[in-house]
């Protein structure tokens, strides 16, 4: 049963400052859709008075990918705001995030908001955005990136990989559909409450294709077999590997429009989605340079940073620290060998989409 328990929910990405030394493929994929950052910053209804503006920042993990796109948010609200109009922008993540990399980074790094806009002030929430974490109303503008892919719980182990759209089980594909309809839905009742009216979130995720595509597929199948290999040696037991799954999912953009379709989130509007194919830099790099030990190791780089702290969750309880360190050591290792082998292009299904709250309704000309 315990062991169960911790199938259940997915861990923050790797500690110790490693997710942000580590995530530049979330960083150059997420770059689309910074003009639609903009453009919402420019056009969002701004709340009259003196009281702080809010910016959240959904899923911000350690914050290197966050210090664009809170820039290009303060900088344009900034502009349309009186001097000495506070900004606060919160952070949000799981309470287990590594919010002391978050910290020291927007203290120490030019790039961050807070050493170009003094009027704007850092906060953060360690909470599930899969609950309410804001106040009613308060939030002006919102940007997620990267972040919703990732289900609020495991609904089921994968019995044939660890990311279910490889999975061939039937049952198990409709336990993950189940789950992510049910989080997106989720998602967005709580951010409705979370908006002011007029209120804009910009959300950046993985999707797939129209054909139905999941993409990263040499990645996975070289994290899955670098796992058996695992297994095959006895470092890490049947039953831990059985356990082991990832948690994300890419909602296609039937399954994105559901809820605003059938009118389940009422108040809230989906003003835009796109879903397009992330440029692959990884690959681009060793077009150039036909280093493909490079190439391994920078995508096998990218899993460790993401997702190989939440496998190895699954390794049996009361691992030691070391233990954990070596299946991860020896995960990369293993990937990065056999994606050295035949390098290709790899297939990255994203959506943009962007949400606006009502505006509050005009109440119309008032009789005495
Ligand atoms: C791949 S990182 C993205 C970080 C950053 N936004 C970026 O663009 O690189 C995904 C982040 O989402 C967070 N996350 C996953 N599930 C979450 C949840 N239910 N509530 C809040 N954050 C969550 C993870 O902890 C992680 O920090």
């Amino acid at each position: 049963m315990e062991e169960e328990s911790k199938l259940a929910r997915p861990a923050p990405m790797e500690g110790h400052g490693g997710y942000n030394s580590r995530s530049a493929v979330q960083a150059s994929t997420a770059s689309p859709a910074l003009p639609r950052l903009e453009r919402a910053a420019v056009d969002v209804p701004l709340s009259p008075g003196k009281g702080a503006i809010v910016v959240a920042d959904y899923g911000a993990s350690q914050g290197r990918n966050s210090l664009m796109p809170m820039s290009i948010a303060v900088r344009r609200l900034r502009q349309r705001l009186e001097t000495g109009r506070a900004i606060s922008v919160v952070h949000t993540d799981l309470a287990d995030n590594d919010f002391s990399a978050l910290f020291e980074l927007l203290n120490t790094d030019p790039e961050s908001y807070l050493k170009q806009d003094q009027g704007a002030f850092a906060s953060a929430i360690g909470r599930s955005f899969y609950e309410q974490i804001l106040p009613d109303d308060s939030v002006t503008l919102g940007w997620c990136a990267w972040s919703v892919q990732w289900l609020s719980r495991t609904p089921v182990a994968i019995p044939d990989h660890v990311q279910v759209a490889y999975s061939k089980d039937d049952a198990t594909r409709a336990a993950f559909a189940a789950q992510a309809a049910d989080d997106w839905l989720v998602f967005l009742k709580h951010r409705r409450r979370e908006l002011r009216p007029g209120g804009r979130l910009v959300i950046l995720t993985m999707a797939r294709t129209d054909d139905g595509d999941f993409g990263y597929g040499p990645l996975l199948t070289a994290m899955y077999d670098a796992l058996r290999e695992l297994v095959t040696e006895g470092v890490v037991q049947q039953e831990e590997a059985a356990r082991m799954a990832i948690p994300t999912v890419g909602r296609t953009r039937a399954e994105f429009a559901a809820p605003f379709t059938s009118g389940e989130v009422s108040g809230l509007e989906l003003e835009h989605i796109e879903i397009f194919e992330g440029d692959d830099a990884i690959w681009r790099d060793f077009l150039a340079d036909g280093n493909a030990t490079a190439f391994g190791a920078r995508w096998a780089a990218f899993s460790r940073a993401s997702v190989l702290p939440t496998l190895s969750r699954d390794l049996s309880q009361g691992a030691s620290a070391e233990r954990v360190r070596g299946f991860m050591d020896r995960m990369e290792a293993g990937m990065a060998a056999r994606l050295a082998v035949g390098p290709d292009r790899t297939l990255m299904p994203l959506a943009i989409i962007v949400v606006a709250a009502a505006e509050e309704a005009d109440p119309g000309p008032q009789t005495a």
